[in-house]
């Protein structure tokens, strides 16, 4: 393998070192590329760029593997607790019982809010998305633990932001419903686990107490641990970006949110549901869709479907997948929407469309069904993606800060815009549009 590239233009010549991972990933390091020729490189969408090295999580797209700190998620995900799987990606290791026990604790320390944050939601429209209330939310806590918005926080002080975050999004989560439907909120209970304690809080009501179900709790913790951690994703870059001018982490993580909010990431899990909705409304009729997400005169793409990196199977979407058969199953459901999902996949991989450019179901096709099952609002599904993205999110802020060779990011640009040309006063302006 090459030990370094050589790049030769305006005769200049660099040597660029190369950088290879112990999973054998590749890379060209051109940081010294525009102060040595003067030339910057240009990847919309960074589709061909690393942002940094990172130890958290190794995904293969090719091969559709996907491990935190080095455990596949398939064993995290019959194995661990959403609680001690945020435990591996922040910390890097898996805790000892005491320390599992210590930082489970911190959870239930942390899981109220603070009593004046709860006059927020009464400011929202009923009809205002839950993820535009989830960003302001966790902003809005830096105003009442201002001690802790610090550049750099010490061990304990990022330990406690981090165990806030990560228990408190759940209240957060839970109010924001309650309050979209007018019932009273329901408080965190220091009796229960994490899942089962967010449960509570979205489902019981003072006239009736909500029965957790071991099977519902099961699903949600699966989809938890699936969503911790993905790499340098959209939201995850943004945490990064948004940190690297050393901004708190309260705020890094809200910006975190507003970029997962967008359809074609966090967002697509309640899209997949809004679409298939409308497959179903016009009659189950999978071919007609198939087609016009083939059609580059139709915006209409496959939602739930393609991935950047996931060149094979997404290895979280077969899980989840059977974990949506599973609960249903079990519960008794019959979700016409997971039959149409099926369809659409087993239709779309005999497609060449789909298998030539490998676009197969991805962590959002089928999560959805879950979520439905469970009795989660639709609008609600891409803050439920939140929830278990926040550990990876928390751990890629730490990793960051702690990197000695982390700088503010600034990416350059070309510039298209105008020529060099003189101010016009206002009475000599006759503009026309081109
Ligand atoms: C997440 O990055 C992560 O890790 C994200 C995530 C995480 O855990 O953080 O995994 C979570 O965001 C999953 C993705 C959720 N989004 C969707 O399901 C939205 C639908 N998918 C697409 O919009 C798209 O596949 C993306 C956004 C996921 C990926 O986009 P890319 O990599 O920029 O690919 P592209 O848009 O350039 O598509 C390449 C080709 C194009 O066709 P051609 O120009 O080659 O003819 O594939 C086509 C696209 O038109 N294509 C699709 C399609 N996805 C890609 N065609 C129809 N339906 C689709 N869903």
């Amino acid at each position: 393998m090459a030990e370094s590239a050589k790049i030769n233009i305006d005769g200049k010549e660099i040597e660029c070192p190369v950088v290879v991972s112990i999973e054998g990933e590749k890379a060209i390091d051109i940081s010294k590329l525009r102060t040595t020729t003067g030339y910057i490189t240009l990847d919309p969408g960074f589709g061909n760029t690393g942002s940094c090295k990172s130890a958290i999580t190794y995904l293969d797209g090719e091969k559709g593997i996907l491990r935190y700190r080095g455990i596949p998620i398939e064993q995290l995900a019959e194995y661990s607790s959403f609680v001690e799987t945020s435990y591996l990606l922040i910390h890097g290791h898996l805790p000892t019982q005491s320390e599992l026990d210590k930082f489970s604790l911190a959870f239930n320390e942390h899981s109220m809010i603070h009593e004046d944050m709860k006059n927020f939601f009464d400011a929202y429209p009923s009809t205002t998305h839950p993820m535009a209330i989830l960003s302001a939310m966790i902003c809005a806590l830096s105003a009442y633990y201002p001690g802790l918005i610090k550049e750099d926080p010490t061990q304990e002080e990022f330990d406690r932001i981090a165990v806030q975050l990560l228990s408190k999004v759940r209240t957060i989560t839970a109010f924001s419903y309650k309050k979209s439907i007018g019932e009273p909120f329901v408080y965190p209970r220091y009796d229960l686990r994490y899942v089962p304690n967010f449960l509570n809080m979205m489902f019981s009501s003072p006239t009736h107490p909500y029965k957790i179900v071991d099977e519902v709790a099961h699903a949600l913790r699966v989809l938890l641990i699936l969503h911790a951690d993905h790499e340098q994703n959209c939201s995850t870059s943004s945490v990064r970006l948004v940190g690297s001018s050393h901004a708190n982490l309260y705020a890094s993580i809200s910006a975190g949110i507003c970029a997962l909010w967008g359809p074609l990431h966090g967002g697509a899990n309640q899209a997949v549901i809004e679409m298939l909705e409308m497959i179903h409304q016009d009659g189950d009729n999978v071919q007609k869709y198939i087609a016009k997400a083939k059609d580059k005169e139709s915006s209409f793409r496959l939602m739930g479907f393609g991935h950047r990196v996931y060149r094979n199977f997404d290895p979280r979407a077969k899980i989840i997948k059977k974990c949506a058969d599973d609960l249903l199953n079990k519960l008794g459901i019959h979700d016409p929407l997971l039959d149409l999902a099926k369809r659409l996949e087993e239709v779309a991989l005999k497609d060449d469309y789909f298998v030539s450019r490998k676009l197969y179901p991805n962590v959002d096709f089928y999560s959805g069904i879950i979520y439905r099952a469970v009795g989660i609002p639709l609008n609600m599904f891409p803050v439920m993606f939140a929830i278990g993205r926040m550990p990876g999110w928390i751990a890629h802020w730490k990793e960051m800060m702690e990197d000695p060779s982390t700088k503010i990011g600034r990416p350059f640009q070309i510039y298209t815009g105008e020529a060099k040309h003189d101010y016009v006063p206002i009475e000599q302006r006759s503009y026309f549009h081109k």
